[in-house]
């Protein structure tokens, strides 16, 4: 495999859930986001918003919050007389790009600093967070990212093996021992580093399941099939914080009145043909 120092910086990637009190400085912080913003995008929907109150899981001095941004974007279209007609669903698949590819890039440029990150789920928290930092409409946080320097230097986590990941020309039929061999990469992989005993976490079982495992099996295969098997099954609370943002990513916006003018106009009608008792000549 080549190798060279930005390989290297990448190679090394752990995410980090330890900090030291140190603040990055104000340049480093402006390097790492113009780091962020050389990432490729479809159309900049992207804007990232600094907290350095140290409020957040692992008491991080930095705590960015990547948004979606739609907001200025459409503000650009308007100066230019223009107005969005693209769906929501497209718009945030857009965005999505652009803003995790924006922060990838920060993960990079800050390891290439000295500094660690580690990225916080911020889907389900959308309406908090938009309090919190008073996003305007039609600007939907991401993902936040904790970043400063490293008070922990754990091993780097597995990955598939790279004949899980690579196809080439056309996608393989699985079979049964490629599968058994990346799931065991995985598993032996975190198991080795006993992560999920220090973290003391396992996801809960629910509809009454035993538990069977313990900490010396219980590892990332068994971790992200009980979350995926039991978690978030309906869409609708998300759909719902999408909503609260202005996004309708289903296409539908609620009916600002619950009957339609046509509906108002057949009941108008109705009323007038039963009180002049017309119902003979209008039907
Ligand atoms: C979108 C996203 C959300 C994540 N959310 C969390 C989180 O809420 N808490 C956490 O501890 N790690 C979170 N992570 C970090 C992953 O758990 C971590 O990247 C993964 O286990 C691989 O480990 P590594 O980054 O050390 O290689 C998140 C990562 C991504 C990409």
């Amino acid at each position: 495999m080549e190798n060279n120092p930005v390989i290297q910086t990448i190679l090394d990637h752990k995410s980090i859930r330890k900090y030291t009190d140190e603040s990055p400085s104000d340049e480093v912080i402006e390097t790492i986001v113009r780091a962020g913003q050389r990432a490729p995008f479809s159309i900049q929907l992207y804007s990232v918003i600094l907290s350095r109150n140290k409020e957040n899981p692992w008491k991080a001095p930095l705590l960015f919050t990547i948004c979606v941004d739609s907001h200025k974007f459409e503000r650009i279209m308007a100066e230019r007389n223009w107005k969005l007609v693209t769906n929501d669903l497209t718009m945030m698949l857009f965005g999505i790009q652009d803003a995790v590819l924006m922060a990838e890039n920060m993960v990079i440029a800050g390891r290439s600093l000295g500094l660690g990150s580690c990225f916080l789920a911020a889907i389900g928290r959308a309406e908090k967070i938009a309090d919190d930092y008073n996003l305007p409409k039609r600007v939907f946080p991401l993902v936040q990212l904790a970043m400063g320097y490293p008070a922990e230097n754990p091993p780097t986590r597995p990955r598939y093996p790279l004949e899980f990941t690579l196809f080439e020309n056309e996608y393989p039929k699985l079979d049964q021992d490629t599968i058994s061999r990346a799931m065991k990469e995985m598993d032996d992989g975190f198991l080795a580093q006993d992560f999920y005993r220090h973290f003391n976490y396992k996801v809960r079982l629910e509809k009454g399941r035993k538990e069977t495992f313990t900490f010396d099996n219980y590892s990332w295969t068994e971790h992200v099939s009980r979350k995926w098997g039991q978690w978030y099954s309906e869409p609708n609370y998300l759909l719902r914080q999408f909503e609260k943002r202005g996004f309708y990513i289903t296409g539908k916006r609620p009916k600002l009145f619950p009957v339609t003018l046509r509906d108002f106009c057949y009941l108008i009608r109705k009323v007038v043909v039963a009180t002049l008792g017309l119902s003979a000549i209008v039907t």
